[in-house]
Formats: C-alpha cells, structure tokens, sequence
C-alpha cells in the first residue's frame, strides 16, 4: 500500500470562502481537531495578509505537535519573512511558496514573461530555503499552463531547493484523465521529478475535485489537498473526508491509504460547519445527514436482511453515534468532565467548575441535554473569550397580532458604558435588529439569516446564523441561546465584533 499525506487547508483557502471568516480562537479549535483527525499537514493561513491571520498561524505553529504546520507565501521576499516569523517555532516549519504560471496569469495578473516568473519563482524558492527545512511549491493555475514551460519550471524550482511540488487545478477547470496526464508527463519530463513529492490540490467548479485527486493518486501524487466539507473559494476545494473514505473503501482498487483516523471525520465536520457557518447539505457525500438513511421500502428491506446490500460505508466507520440523552440536572462534576473528554473537547482543568455551572445552569431548563448541546455550550463559552467590542446585557420584544412589534436592548460598549435603545419593526426580528443598529450607530443591512435547532425537541437550543453588511463591509456571525429571539441578538452582535476586529486587523489580498 502507498502512503498518501493529507494536506489541510480549511483554515486558509477553506477561509477564504464567501462570507466566512473564522477568529483566532476558532482557528485554534480547528487545528486541535485536525489534528485529532491525523492530517499529515495543516495549512494554518496566509501569515502576511493581516496581523490576525500572523497571530493564529504562530499559535497553532507552536501547539499542534502531531501534524506538521505550514503558511502561505506569494513569491515575494516579504511575506517569506512574515511566514518565517509565524511558523519558525512549529515542529517541522514548513513553507507553501506559490507563483502563477498559466499565459492568463501572466499576462492579466502577473504582466510577467515566462523568464521573468521562472526568474522570481528560483530566486524566492533560494531565499526561502535558507530558512525553511521544507518547501512545497506551487504553480498556480498548474492546469493551464503550458505543458513543456510547467516541466521546465518545476525543474527550476527544484534545483533552487522546493521539496514538495504542488498541482494545483486552481478553477477547477481540468478532467480527471487530463490531469493525471500532467502528473505523467512531469514525471517523464522533469529530470529531478525522483527527488520531491507531487501533490494535488484541486477545486470543485465542476464537480470533479474528488475523481482529479484520485486520478492524481493513480498517477503519481503522493499528497492530496483539499479542506473539511469542502469549503472554499467558489464552489470548494477537494472534500478531505470524501477523498479519504473513497481511498479507504477503495483501497483494493487504488492500493493506497492515509493515516487519517476516519472516526474523527464526523465530529470535525460538523465542528467546522458550526464555526464557518456553512450548512452541510443533506445528501452530501459522508457527512451528509441522509448519507446513511435508507428511505425505499427496498432498500430498507435489503439492508435489515444484510446490511452490505445498500451500505458501502458503516456510519461508524465516520464517528457517527447516535445522540442519546447523555447528562441531566442530576448528573455531576465527574460525569460531565468524563463526557467531554469523551467526547473529544479538551477543556483545562481550571475552566471546569466554571463550565460546570453553565451547564448546569442549561440542565435547570432543558429536559434532555445531548452530546450536541454539550459541544454547543462548551464552544459558545470557549468563543465568548474572544475580543467583544459590544456585549450583550439584556433585551425585551413585545410581539401580538395587530400590534406593532417593539424591542428594547441594553449592550455595554468597549469602554464598558450602557448603550440602550429602542425600536420597532414589521416582525420581532426586525425590530430587534433595528435597534441593534440604532445602537451601532452604523447602518448594517442583513443579507442572509438562518435558525437550526441543537438536535431535537421543543426546548432544544436555537444556533442563529446571520451575514450582515455592516458600514461597507461583510461579516457573519453566529449565536447560541435557548431563545430564539437572544440567539438572534447574539448572532448580530457576534459579526459586529468580528467585523471591527476585522479592521483593526486589515487583511490584504491573496494575489500571486
Ligand atoms: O488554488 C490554488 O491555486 C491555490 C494556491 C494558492 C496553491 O490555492
Ligand atoms: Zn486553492
């Protein structure tokens, strides 16, 4: 069997997904999770495009230890520095240097001759290399580039000291034969091809980023990329889970595997999900919510009488547990820390008693409390660490028929004074929320909001999502409460903070 390495970008190009746009302590919880799912590499983020992203690569660089941690660097002197400064402390520092190589990139974005970018890309790769143990190298928009300049760069690149050499199909333009025949070709063409590891990394604009990668495999590659549910630029990157669970299921055919521990792959998942915001459709391939129901009487009579008629993949396989009633108003201190450490979230042991109440506190009002509202809980407590310019200290709706909705709310600003407004609307959201606006004295349209129960029942816990534009800029953010009209109140407030932390902290944008 070969082995393939896994190459996690959800927290860099999953990141930058429409919309989506994670804090540092999200990021962070990420990582530790990518790491309990065994991904041979993290890419934590872009080190040069803000001070955010900075701060949450060295963090992660410096704590997770069983996965090697990597940043991205356009070919350019600066930001190498910026990744070196972020990354110089990881266990295996690790740089991903990249150029576009494609005649549209070069002449459109670049206004580059095809001496000048095989002249920036060796001499970045020369530099880099004088402070990096290990280099993966990229040529972006691989797939449109010449065949015979692709070749003649990538010896370049080599010979200048680059250790992993990556393919990315960055419009997700390319078939899954036409692709495997780049990976041939440069491994008859490149005289060095022996001396490094070819990787793919591939987008969904066309529906093909799973068969490129494994036609990838079947080629040559050594490293697939691609992020958790697939999320991305566009329409996404390569779905990790996919790729790894056809690897496993097929491994007869492709006679290859990961380390990855596909238990994990649930969990994560839908950690990413509720962090990012971004919905997992129902029927999507393995962490979908009907990948494993059987809904045709044939089916359902097929699979009782044995199980592999209609089932190629066990949801155990993927960590899928059903989520029964785990604690209750009863349960205590050790029960509830024995839970969460089984059910994987790592909370230090001074912040226990504190959680503890909060939980308790929930048990008081909900009947049943699952391993779902558990996680919801204790990442809500997590997250509120985070910076929070405004803070939510109370509010009152008044709804009737045939009368006008009215809110009136209650925050403390930054420097901890009382800001109170009240307001009206069409419908009890919206008058919330135009007070929540009267109060920021900024106006913020909504763009989207959705509500999604914590698992079942009538007291389950309300997850609010909301994008807004607030001044100019787009934010999203997320709240959690028994209520659905302070889970709503949260979720505003929520992209509120990101949005200013957001501009202390400006990013700049990818452009190679
Ligand atoms: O898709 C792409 O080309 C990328 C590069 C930056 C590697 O994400
Ligand atoms: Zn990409």
């Amino acid at each position: 069997m070969r082995r393939i390495k896994i190459f996690d970008t959800t927290l860099r190009d999953g990141e930058q997904s429409a919309g989506v746009n994670l804090n540092f302590t999200e990021k962070l919880e990420i990582a530790r999770q990518l790491e309990r799912l065994n991904v041979d590499i993290i890419e934590a983020g872009f080190p040069a495009a803000s001070k955010g992203d900075f701060a949450s690569v060295a963090e992660i660089a410096r704590e997770i230890k069983g996965s090697s941690v990597t940043g991205l660097a356009r070919s350019v002197l600066t930001d190498i520095d910026a990744a070196w400064e972020a990354l110089r402390y990881g266990a295996e520092p690790r740089l991903h240097l990249f150029i576009a190589t494609s005649p549209i990139h070069r002449v459109h974005k670049l206004k580059q001759t095809k001496e000048e970018v095989v002249e920036t890309a060796v001499r970045t790769v020369k530099y880099a290399a004088a402070k990096f143990p290990v280099i993966q190298w990229s040529a972006e928009d691989a797939c449109r580039t010449e065949l015979d300049f692709l070749a003649e760069i990538v010896e370049e690149v080599i010979q200048a000291g680059a250790k992993v050499i990556n393919i990315p199909d960055t419009v997700g333009y390319i078939s899954p034969q036409e692709y495997g025949q780049i990976f041939t070709y440069l491994r008859e063409h490149v005289p060095s091809i022996s001396k490094v590891e070819l990787s793919a990394h591939c987008h969904d604009d066309l529906g093909m980023s799973i068969a490129n990668s494994l036609a990838a495999v079947s080629a040559g590659a050594s490293q697939v990329e691609g992020t958790i549910n697939g999320i991305g630029e566009r329409a996404g990157n390569a779905a990790l889970e996919e790729f790894a669970v056809a690897l496993h299921i097929r491994k007869d055919f492709y006679e290859a595997e990961t380390r990855m521990n596909l238990k994990e792959i649930s969990r994560t998942s839908s950690l990413v999900s509720k962090l990012t915001g971004m919905a997992v459709p129902a029927n999507k391939a393995v962490v979908g919510r009907n990948a494993f129901a059987h809904e045709s009487g044939i089916h359902q009579d097929g699979v009782l009488k044995e199980k592999t008629t209609y089932e190629i993949i066990s949801p155990e396989l993927v960590g899928l547990q059903n989520n029964s009633m785990v604690l209750g108003k009863h349960s205590g201190r050790h029960a509830f820390r024995n839970r969460l450490n089984e059910i994987g979230l790592s909370v230090p042991e001074h912040e226990i008693n504190h959680l503890f109440s909060v939980f308790k506190e929930l048990a008081d009002r909900k009947k049943e409390m699952t391993d779902d509202d558990l996680a919801a809980i204790i990442l809500e407590e997590k997250l509120s660490k985070e910076q929070q310019y405004y803070r939510l200290e109370s509010i009152q709706v008044q709804y009737g028929t045939n009368q006008v909705p009215t809110a009136t709310v209650t925050l403390s600003g930054c420097q901890n004074e009382k800001i109170q407004e009240a307001s009206t609307g069409s419908g009890s959201i919206e008058a919330l929320y135009n007070t929540l606006e009267k109060c920021m004295e900024e106006t913020a349209s909504l763009l989207d909001y959705r509500i999604q129960s914590v698992g079942a029942g009538r007291d389950a816990l309300a997850q609010v999502y909301v994008k807004l534009d607030f001044g100019g800029m787009e934010t999203s953010g997320r709240g959690l409460a028994q209520d659905v009209l302070e889970a709503s109140a949260k979720a505003y407030l929520n992209a509120v903070n990101r949005v200013l932390y957001m501009e202390e902290t400006k990013k700049v944008a990818v452009n190679g």
